[in-house]
């Protein structure tokens, strides 16, 4: 499978709306196959269709570590059905280049989806893997974990950003 291109903030595609998955296709099972190579050459534990450019409901995650890493989750139409507590973690983004930022979400969430055969699916997850899936998910709706932080570190970053991508096209 294709390694894709990864879109970087402030590509419009990563602040869109997605569109549901009608049905789970084959092109895109190999959409979410493609998604999930383009993650671990990246590397990252987490990708979402607009990343690459897809206004989908779709995203790949691999949170596990060392040899267990290997085996992507595919979530379609991913959607939060309960939260609970909360957990403060540093994240970053393989679409927000060069920075990562303190954010505050739920310790942990149960996500339904519907997996690669098309089945619908329940995870519970914590630590690591709800942060994920939250931050996955935000992508869905056109939200980064920048739009979670302070709107002061916000304009920081975004002012750092635009001068880093005015360098590169000099
Ligand atoms: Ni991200």
């Amino acid at each position: 499978m294709p390694i894709l291109s990864i879109r970087t903030y402030p590509d419009p595609v990563l602040s869109q709306v997605c569109q549901p998955v009608e049905a789970v296709e084959r092109s895109l099972v190999e959409l979410a196959e493609s998604m999930a190579e383009t993650m671990y050459a990246a590397p990252g534990i987490g990708l979402a269709a607009p990343q690459v450019g897809h206004s989908l409901n779709l995203v790949v995650i691999d949170t596990a570590r060392g040899e267990e890493r290997g085996t992507p989750l595919f979530l379609f139409n991913p959607r939060i059905v309960e939260s609970s507590g909360e957990a403060v973690f540093e994240e970053g983004c393989l679409s927000v280049p060069d920075y990562t930022a303190d954010v505050s979400r739920s310790e942990r969430v149960v996500v339904q989806a519907l997996d690669r055969e098309g089945r619908p699916i329940s995870i519970e997850a914590q630590g690591l893997t709800a942060i994920c899936l939250q931050h996955e998910l935000d992508h869905l709706v056109g939200r980064l974990f920048l739009d979670r932080i302070s709107p002061l570190k916000r304009a920081l970053y975004r002012k750092r950003r635009l001068k880093q991508l005015r360098k590169a096209s000099e």
